[in-house]
């Protein structure tokens, strides 16, 4: 089966595609969509929903879309959905990272979680899939695999962070890696 991933961040394609091996999925940029797709919604759910239904209406294909966050505790859950502008509109990882070890700063509570929705669209019909990987928020960086929050986001029961991980360690794990889980489980069920 074909699936458009609408997502033009290759480290997460490629995630996806180690872990959907059966299936032809291509990215945005792959399936000559340019289009920035806007991410207005106020929670993952509504923003992965908002990427599925762009393409699938503008399209007509069959496609699904992610949206994550981390969820820090002590922050009362931010960055949440604006895990990806926390420090800005221009920041990059490294901004965000920065920013977060600044906000938990001599904070003993570092409790956090990240959170995958997928909205999956298949022939109009609509379905979400939740992974969720709690963890803590490292005092310093570790290791330099990986993207985004990885360096400091380290999950329970492990003393290495995801950027210490391979991406195959890191999927079994990981938020989205579970999320796409269950995403596969519902789509072997259709075959
Ligand atoms: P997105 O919705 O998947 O684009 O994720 C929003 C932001 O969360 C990204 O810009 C990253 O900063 C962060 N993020 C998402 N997934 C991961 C991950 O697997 N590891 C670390 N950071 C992530």
């Amino acid at each position: 089966m074909n699936l458009i991933f609408a997502t033009n961040n290759n480290h997460k394609l490629k995630e996806i595609k180690l872990a959907l091996p059966t299936y032809n999925v291509n990215g945005l940029r792959e399936s000559g969509i340019i289009e920035d797709i806007p991410e207005t919604g106020a929670s993952l759910e509504e923003n992965a929903r908002i990427k599925a239904r762009f393409i699938y209406e503008k399209y007509g294909k069959n496609c699904f879309a992610d949206d994550t966050g981390l969820e820090v505790e002590f922050l009362n859950g931010a960055p949440g959905v604006y895990s990806a502008r926390y420090a800005g509109p221009q920041c990059d990882f490294k901004d965000n990272n920065e920013k977060l070890l600044k906000e938990l700063l001599n904070s003993k509570q570092r409790d956090a979680r990240f959170r995958t929705v997928i909205c999956l669209i298949i022939d109009r019909e609509e379905f979400l899939f939740e992974g969720v990987c709690a963890g803590e928020i490292l005092t310093q960086y570790q290791g330099m695999e990986g993207f985004g929050y990885d360096p400091l986001f380290s999950p329970k029961g492990y003393s290495l962070s995801f950027a210490q991980m391979s991406m195959e360690a890191k999927n079994e794990i990981s938020h989205r890696g579970l999320a796409v889980q269950k995403l596969i489980a519902y789509l072997k069920n259709q075959a």
